[in-house]
């Protein structure tokens, strides 16, 4: 059993509100560990991304830790890579100047950051644009750079927000392929958000499924599909089992939402 990586022990959250106190997070525990790859999903407002902001610093618990590597990093900055769902490119920059600005804000030289890039832009689907600017890119090579931006910046941890939410289905299935040949080579420990159910099982070690009012977690799903994962796996009786359980358990915590939407 691999070691605990990332430690989210007994968080809540409360945020000041004109109408009182809102109590967003509900003790919060979550060991995610080293090397893994874990899914969070629940409806919009559970409190997905207030747990990414807790983790990076961004936002200080009302209650509760966030550890890394045993060390207590709660309201530290910079130990953990995020990514958004927007992808942040910077407009007057070719790709990879985009790419190398976490590098150059750690003060690694222009040429030697430039360097270090390039070989990865090529081995990972990017060649032939290491010269063009953000606007001439479509969204799912804007999302690559934006990823391999976020794994440049050498921490072990990556925090990845809704990072496929905009892409069509088709470009959306390349890029969970892409993203997972990126974690192995890299082996960085990676906590995904998404609404996409199928997309965090087939991602994924395990998969924390949360509830709203207040946000908390109302399951922990182990997914023990073989890697590497084929995309043929999303069609067999295991996963079609993993995705009932997930489903089932978010139209309890959500029936209003579904109804909504239809
Ligand atoms: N700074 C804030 N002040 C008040 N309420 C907030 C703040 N940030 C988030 N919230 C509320 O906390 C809840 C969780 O938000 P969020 O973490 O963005 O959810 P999710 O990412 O799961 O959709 C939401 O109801 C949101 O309106
Ligand atoms: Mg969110």
């Amino acid at each position: 059993m691999a070691s605990t990586k990332l430690l989210i022990d007994d968080v809540s959250m409360r945020f000041a509100t004109p109408a009182g106190a809102f109590h967003a997070l509900d003790h919060i525990d979550l060991a995610v560990p080293r090397a893994s790859f874990v899914s969070l999903i629940g409806p919009s407002g559970c409190g997905k991304s207030t747990i990414f902001n807790i983790v990076a610093g961004l936002e200080e618990p009302s209650e509760g830790r966030v550890l890394i590597d045993g060390v207590d990093a709660t309201g530290a900055i910079g130990r953990v890579g995020y990514m958004l769902q927007k992808d942040l490119l910077l407009p007057w920059r070719t790709l990879t100047d985009n790419i190398i600005l976490g590098m150059e804000i750690k003060g690694v030289k222009l040429a030697e950051a430039r360097a270090r890039a390039l070989p990865l832009l090529r081995r990972y689907g990017l060649a032939g644009f290491e010269n063009a600017y953000p606007r001439a890119l479509s969204g799912g090579m804007r999302q690559r750079a934006a990823l391999l931006r976020t794994l440049l910046l050498d921490t072990d941890v990556i925090l990845l927000d809704e990072p496929f939410g905009a892409l069509d289905a088709q470009t959306r299935l390349r890029m969970q392929e892409w993203l997972l040949k990126l974690w192995e080579d890299f082996g960085k420990t990676v906590v995904f958000v998404t609404h996409d159910v199928e997309e965090a099982i087939f991602l994924s070690d395990e998969v924390h499924v949360m509830g709203t009012r207040p946000g908390r977690i109302i399951a922990t799903i182990p997914v023990a599909l073989p890697r590497p994962r084929l995309r043929a796996c999303t069609a067999t009786p295991d996963f079609m089992a993993l995705k009932e359980r997930c489903l089932g358990l978010l139209h309890i915590e959500a029936p209003a939402d579904i109804e909504d939407a239809a």
